[in-house]
């Protein structure tokens, strides 16, 4: 049987504040803005807002980088109106989730300036600092996944600092006890405030290989993964972490784990007294259409994404749970990707039902909801993303020309994911009264919320009825799932069963006709057509031929 919790039950929307709404009209989302959002937050019928990192940030990665884990940005506001946002979330029902950055923090926060100043500073074996192999050669040869080597000289010191995401990302140590210690200390900050839990920033990273040597095999732009990848002490510290801080609260967390597989992700999230986390962020999917990384694009392929959720579906039923998503703000917009822009509200709400419905909690990013979709600028240096520059310099370095370096990084820049939301048809898309401090896309007089608030048939109602049925019906959020024809090149079917109840969900991801024949043990004329992305909806010899991404979902 299972076992209820819930975190089980909830559904969450991300925010990326910088985008998500201003609310002091200075061009930079907000949390006025959150605020007076809360109603409409609350409206799309999710249980809880992740927010990505708020903290003070000089936003080399846009608040991935943090200078003050127990404060607030103040292009954000401060710690009065973050409680405020907490209050009225709570009072509506909505529970608050932190981003936990631990991995590393900005080389501007006050523990990296101190570990600066001397061998013998208190705060230097908070970060990784080696002496070099030789002159100019740095301790080992992994590669950073933003910017060129993993080590950043310091003539001062004549050492080299880790660091495995930008050189203004410095590893923190996570064997130094200390470290650990204030990690725990930032958890029950926000916890005591009323934070109802975190979502781990690359929680998978933070334990090294002792002696961290070179690796013996050279990956593209990524040297050095098996080393810092799970490592030797990661439950260790987890456990620790839970044991002191997160046993004594009600609380959840959702760690983000990088090229994991569901065997390893259980070695985090499986159901008993050794469970460190509650859930694990994992990428499979989101490697349909690319190789590893965004930007080394493949065409889509709709077997390799069924074969990803089958996996995480199968081999977490049970023993784990899900998290479910198709977007965040490290991806390009779901419907540009997987989906159709041409056929958007119709490929829209295939996409949704092709992920709400397994077995798992949902996350909902901002803009999601509405159908937003890429934004593509007309040169690389429109872009903000540290990570699109860095893919162009390699991409450029490799011979590729000019023009398939842009195609490509208009294709895949998480920027896709980080312009302005688009509230309604007025200036800015009702998302600043000023300029916003990142182009809003020119389509947003047609793709807007207010748009899409009244109209039964929008994108951000269907989202709002989707996540209703699965709150009201255990069998979406606990039953076992079923994939049918798993060779389908364009047909994504599953099955949730529960008791004696069961869902079918029928999702093509093509505009071409295909001919659906209902698996052998159902009668459609049967079963109740709880959703559909087209008026008429015809059965012929149970089944039916699609129409462009037609998606319909019976419940027997
Ligand atoms: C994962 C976050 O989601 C991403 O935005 C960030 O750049 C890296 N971790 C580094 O913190």
């Amino acid at each position: 049987m299972e076992n209820k919790r819930w975190y089980k039950e909830m559904a969450v929307y991300q925010i990326w504040p910088r985008s998500f709404c201003d609310g002091n009209g200075d061009g930079i989302g907000d949390l006025w803005g959150v605020l007076q959002k809360l109603d409409y937050i609350k409206s799309l019928n999710v249980d809880g807002i992740w927010f990505s990192p708020l903290y003070p940030s000089p936003n080399a990665d846009y608040g991935y980088d943090i200078s003050d884990y127990k404060n607030i940005h103040p292009d954000y506001g401060d710690l009065d109106v973050f409680k405020q946002v907490l209050d009225g979330a709570h009072e509506r029902g909505l529970r608050v989730f932190m981003d936990l950055v631990i991995n590393h923090t900005s080389d501007e926060h006050p523990w990296f300036i101190e570990s600066k100043k001397g061998k013998d500073n208190p705060y230097h074996d908070y970060y990784y600092w080696r002496p070099g192999r030789s002159l100019h050669r740095p301790p080992n040869n992994w590669d950073s996944l933003f910017e060129g080597g993993a080590w950043e000289y310091d003539e001062g010191l004549d050492e080299w600092y880790l660091h495995i995401f930008s050189k203004k990302q410095p590893d923190l140590n996570m064997s130094n006890p200390k470290v650990r210690e204030e990690v725990k200390s930032i958890m029950r900050f926000w916890l005591d405030m009323g934070v109802d839990g975190f979502r781990e920033d690359v929680i998978t990273y933070i334990s090294k290989v002792e002696g961290l040597p070179s690796a013996k095999i050279k990956l593209p732009a990524a040297t050095g993964m098996g080393y810092y990848t799970n490592g030797p002490h990661v439950h260790e510290y987890l456990a620790e972490f839970k044991r002191d801080v997160l046993d004594f609260y009600d609380c959840f967390t959702v760690g983000e784990g990088p090229r994991m597989e569901p065997e390893t992700a259980l070695s985090y999230v499986r159901e008993g007294k050794d469970q460190e986390l509650n859930m694990m962020i994992n990428f499979a999917h989101m490697e349909a259409d690319c190789f590893i990384t965004d930007f080394l694009q493949r065409p889509f392929d709709l077997r390799k994404l069924k074969k990803a959720f089958t996996k995480w579906q199968d081999g977490m039923y049970g023993k784990g749970w899900n998290a479910l998503y198709l977007e965040n703000h490290d991806h390009p917009r779901i419907i540009s990707r997987y989906g159709s822009e041409r056929y958007r509200t119709e490929s829209g709400k295939m996409l949704a039902a092709s992920y709400l419905f397994q077995c798992g909690t949902p996350f909902v990013y901002q803009g999601q909801e509405i159908g937003m979709l890429n934004n593509r600028l007309t040169s690389i240096d429109l872009y903000k993303d540290i990570m699109v520059k860095n893919n162009a310099r390699i991409a450029r370095k490799l011979g590729l020309p000019a023009s398939k370096v842009l195609e490509l990084a208009q294709k895949s820049t998480r920027d896709n994911a980080r312009t302005p939301m688009q509230w309604s048809d007025a200036e800015y898309a009702g998302f600043s009264t000023a300029t916003p401090w990142f182009y809003v896309n020119s389509n947003y007089k047609e793709i807007n919320v207010e748009s899409q608030l009244d109209d039964p048939d929008s994108l951000l109602n269907f989202y709002r009825s989707a996540l209703l049925f699965r709150r009201d019906n255990p069998l979406v959020i606990y039953g076992r799932y079923k994939e049918y024809y798993p060779e389908s090149k364009e047909l994504y079917v599953y099955e949730r069963s529960y008791d004696e109840r069961r869902l079918l969900v029928v999702c093509s991801f093509t505009e071409e006709p295909v001919r659906f024949d209902a698996p052998a043990d159902y009668e459609l004329e049967k079963g109740k057509r709880v959703f559909s992305n087209y008026e008429e909806n015809y059965i012929i010899s149970n089944g039916f031929t699609t129409r462009p991404y037609e998606m319909r979902v019976y419940l027997f």
